[in-house]
C-alpha cells in the first residue's frame, strides 16, 4: 500500500538520479536530464554465458579487449568503466543517505537506500551487469558477447581465475586484492572464520583439498536449496541498510568471495591515497576494492563474480523450481533506470518483472554444461 514505509518503489531511484555532486568522494554517475525510455524485451537469445576457466583463447582475448576499451572511454560516458563502478558505489553503503544530508543528520523519511540486504539485490544486480555486458559487446562490435562467469561452485573454478591475474597490461587485473588468497582454493564459508589463513595443501589428491571442496559444495547446496523465495532472494525492502534481510543468494558465497578477493584493510588512508569513503561511518576504506561494497566495482572480477551470482539465481529459478520467485507486486513492479548504448547513451527504465527470465534479456547460461551440477549430486 502507498502508506507503507517499505515500498520498493522507483521513487528512491528517481532521487538518486537527481544527484548533482560530482566531487570525488561522492561520485555522481547518472547525469543526463533526459527522460528514460521503457525497456523492450530482446526478441531472441543471442548470448550464452560461459565459465571463465573454460573460455577459449579467442574468447579470453575478446573479454580483455572489451574491458580495455571500456576503461579507455572518457569518464563522462556513463558506460565507461569508472562510471560503472561509480553507479555501484552510489547504491551502496548509505551513499544516498549521506549524499542528501552532506554527512550530517539524516531525516527519518529519507531512507538509507541500498541495493543490498533485501529482495532488491538479485534483480538490481542482474540489470546492472546486463547493461555492462551489452556495452562490452558494443565496444568490440560483437552482439553475441556474453559476460563470462567465475564458476566458484564447480571444483575447477574454485580459485581466482588466471585470466584476471598478471599485471597492469591486463585490463582484467586489479592490484587491490588479497595476495594471500589469490592462488588458494576458495573458501565459500570464509565469513565464519575470516582471520584464518588459506589452507595449505599439496594438490587435488590431498585430503585437506578434498575436504574443502566438499565443504564448498555443501555451502552452495545450503545456499541454493531453501524453503520459500524470500529465504533465497531476500526479504521485502525496508530501509535496507538498517537491517540485514538479504537472502541466502546474497549472504553466503557472494559475500564470502567479496571478502576473500578484496585487499584487507591494513593501513589508514584518505582520498588522496585512493581510499573510498564509507558513508556508513565516515571513514575511508583503503583500496579494498572487492572487499568493500562501495569500491567493489573497481575490480573487473566483480562483474564475472556477479555473473555467477546471477547464474545461481537462474539455476534456482529453472532447475530448482523457484520459477518467477516473489509474487508481491511491490517487488514485480519496482523499477530502476540504467544507461544503455555505449555510443550514444540513453536511459532505460526496467522493471523487476522484466528480468525474471533471462531470455527476456537476450542471454542464458549453457543448460547442457549445467546438467550435472556437482553440488546437486547425492553424497557418496
Ligand atoms: Cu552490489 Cu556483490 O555487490
Amino acid at each position: 500500500s502507498s502508506s507503507s514505509p517499505c515500498t520498493t518503489a522507483d521513487k528512491v531511484n528517481e532521487k538518486i538520479l537527481q544527484c548533482t555532486d560530482t566531487s570525488n568522494q561522492k561520485p555522481c554517475p547518472l547525469v543526463s536530464p533526459t527522460a528514460p525510455v521503457d525497456f523492450t524485451p530482446e526478441g531472441k537469445v543471442t548470448r550464452v554465458r560461459q565459465p571463465v576457466h573454460l573460455l577459449s583463447r579467442e574468447y579470453q582475448d575478446k573479454y580483455k579487449e572489451a574491458v580495455g576499451k571500456m576503461k579507455a572511454l572518457p569518464e563522462s560516458n556513463p558506460l565507461s568503466f569508472k562510471a560503472q563502478a561509480a553507479i555501484h558505489q552510489a547504491y551502496c553503503d548509505s551513499y544516498y543517505k549521506y549524499h542528501k544530508s552532506s554527512g550530517s543528520a539524516v531525516a527519518k523519511d529519507d531512507p538509507a537506500f541500498d541495493v543490498h540486504f533485501s529482495w532488491i539485490f538479485a534483480p538490481w544486480h542482474r540489470m546492472y551487469i546486463y547493461f555492462y555486458e551489452r556495452a562490452l559487446g558494443q565496444l568490440i562490435g560483437d552482439d553475441t558477447f556474453a559476460l563470462p562467469f567465475w564458476s566458484w561452485d564447480s571444483p575447477a573454478g574454485m580459485v581466482v581465475p588466471a585470466l584476471f591475474k598478471g599485471s597492469f597490461v591486463n585490463p582484467l587485473y586489479d592490484p587491490n586484492r588479497n595476495t594471500k588468497n589469490l592462488d588458494a582454493l576458495v573458501d565459500l564459508d570464509y565469513l565464519s572464520h575470516m582471520k584464518a589463513d588459506p589452507i595449505d595443501f599439496k594438490g587435488p589428491k590431498d585430503e585437506k583439498y578434498k575436504e574443502l571442496v566438499n565443504k564448498n559444495l555443501c555451502t552452495i547446496y545450503n545456499q541454493q536449496v531453501r524453503k520459500g523465495p524470500e529465504s533465497f532472494l531476500g526479504e521485502k525492502y525496508c530501509t535496507a541498510i538498517e537491517g540485514n534481510s538479504g537472502g541466502s543468494l546474497e549472504r553466503m558465497a557472494h559475500t564470502a568471495m567479496h571478502v576473500w578477493v578484496g585487499k584487507p584493510e591494513t593501513t589508514p588512508c584518505d582520498a588522496a591515497a585512493g581510499g573510498v569513503l564509507s558513508h556508513k561511518d565516515g571513514k575511508f576504506n583503503c583500496r579494498n576494492d572487492m572487499g568493500f561494497l562501495g569500491s567493489a566495482g573497481n575490480d573487473p572480477l566483480f562483474y564475472s563474480h556477479h555473473s555467477n551470482v546471477d547464474r545461481m539465481w537462474h539455476l534456482w529459478s529453472t532447475r530448482l523450481g523457484g520459477g518467477q520467485g516473489i509474487t508481491d507486486t511491490d517487488w514485480l513492479d519496482a523499477s530502476f533506470v540504467f544507461y544503455d548504448d555505449v555510443k550514444s547513451p540513453r536511459k532505460v527504465r526496467i522493471k523487476f518483472r522484466d528480468v525474471l527470465d533471462t531470455r527476456n534479456l537476450g542471454y542464458t547460461y549453457d543448460a547442457e554444461a549445467d546438467r550435472d551440477l556437482p553440488w546437486l549430486r547425492p553424497k557418496i
